[in-house]
């Protein structure tokens, strides 16, 4: 298959939301600002344009993806709720949720979106410039994060052009995303499983079951490299700056980058290559926004190490301390 020719990046106005329902009608690819980060976006019923998607991204076409609906009734039609994901959905749709459900009959999304499974993963996004293009398009999309596989996700459009320039056939430039990590991914198919913990912190999803999430199958967490996961996604490279990390530091070694969070410098702080803090009040929910954008421009300072301060783990940290954690994994020593 040969790549576009050119890239072309558009504002958010109307004629520019036309132009991607019209691309992605031709099975083009449109990459699109989520209030979580960009996705690269492709008509999720057109397995030709699922597989150019694939192809853009470099991702193992076992990795399944995520169909992104306008609404509720919309994803009726693909996946089949219970108690509990009825539940979530209206609790936590449009917005950072996804749900990984059995797939309907009749769901006309592709098999190779869905890697084969019986199980399909679905979200409606809360992002005015996603609802709009999915509203335009009429049908389901399915958007993976809009980097290369194995690179951190985009939360503005520059990371996507540095990623996917002339691989992509538009970018939608809607600004910076506001969540800045990727949505929550919970598989109701029995007991609710927090397979990606993500924009929708684990305490309130759990607030909405009234009851604890159960513990994923070891495997799911394990799954790494070239096999076929056991629950996909959870790839343990998926999240890698090229520069190696280091958590948890209380100290930095002259030379390194220093990602920091709240108001207390590490010792050694003033001999860092460069700094930069996700959240100088200590705020989580900013962190979360600044995490891909400041790994990113650490990743570019070409230190030979990045060091990373403690992040609580409360909130949306359990997301933030698991994309970190995949960062580190992502590189071989
Ligand atoms: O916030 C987000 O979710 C962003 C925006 C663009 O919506 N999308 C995103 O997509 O992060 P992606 O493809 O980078 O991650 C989706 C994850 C993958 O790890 C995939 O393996 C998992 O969802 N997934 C998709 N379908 C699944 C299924 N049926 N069972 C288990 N995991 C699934
Ligand atoms: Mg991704």
């Amino acid at each position: 298959m040969t790549a576009p020719p050119a890239t072309r990046v558009l504002g958010i106005d109307r004629a520019a939301i036309e132009a991607a329902a019209r691309c992605l009608a031709a099975g083009g690819l449109v990459a699109f600002p989520t209030e979580t980060v960009y996705g690269l976006g492709a008509d999720a019923t057109d397995g030709r344009a699922v597989a150019r998607l694939y192809e853009a991204k470099g991702r193992p076409a076992f990795n399944p993806l995520i169909a992104h609906v306008s609404d509720v009734a919309a994803a009726r039609k693909l996946a089949h709720f219970d108690a509990d994901a009825a539940r979530l959905a209206e609790k936590f749709w449009p917005g950072p949720l996804t749900l990984v459900l059995p797939k309907a009959e009749g769901c006309l999304v592709a098999d190779l979106a869905t890697a084969g499974l019986d199980t399909i993963a679905v979200r409606v996004p809360k992002h005015p410039v996603a609802q709009n293009i999915l509203k335009a398009f009429g049908k389901p999309i399915v958007a993976p994060s809009a980097n290369r596989s194995g690179h951190v996700s985009p939360t503005n459009a520059a990371h996507v052009l540095a990623d996917l320039r002339g691989r992509v056939d538009l970018i939608i430039d809607g600004g910076a995303t506001p969540v800045g990590i990727e949505s929550s991914i919970v598989a109701c198919l029995g007991e609710p499983i927090l397979l990606r913990p993500g924009g929708v912190p684990r305490e309130d999803i759990e607030r909405t079951l009234g009851r604890p999430l159960a513990q994923p199958p070891r495997a799911v967490e394990a799954a790494a490299g070239d096999a076929a996961p056991a629950a996909p996604g959870m790839l343990a490279a998926h999240y890698a700056p090229h520069t190696p990390l280091r958590l948890d530091v209380a100290a930095v070694a002259p030379g390194e980058a220093l990602l920091a969070f709240g108001p207390q410098m590490p010792a050694g702080a003033g001999q860092a290559a460069r700094v930069l803090n996700l959240s100088p009040r200590g705020d989580l929910v900013e962190a979360a926004a600044n995490l891909f954008s400041h790994l990113r421009d650490l990743d570019a300072a070409a230190a030979p190490c990045i060091a990373v301060m403690p992040v609580p783990g409360n909130g949306l940290g359990e997301a933030i301390n698991d994309r970190l954690r995949r960062a580190r994994r992502g590189v071989t020593p």
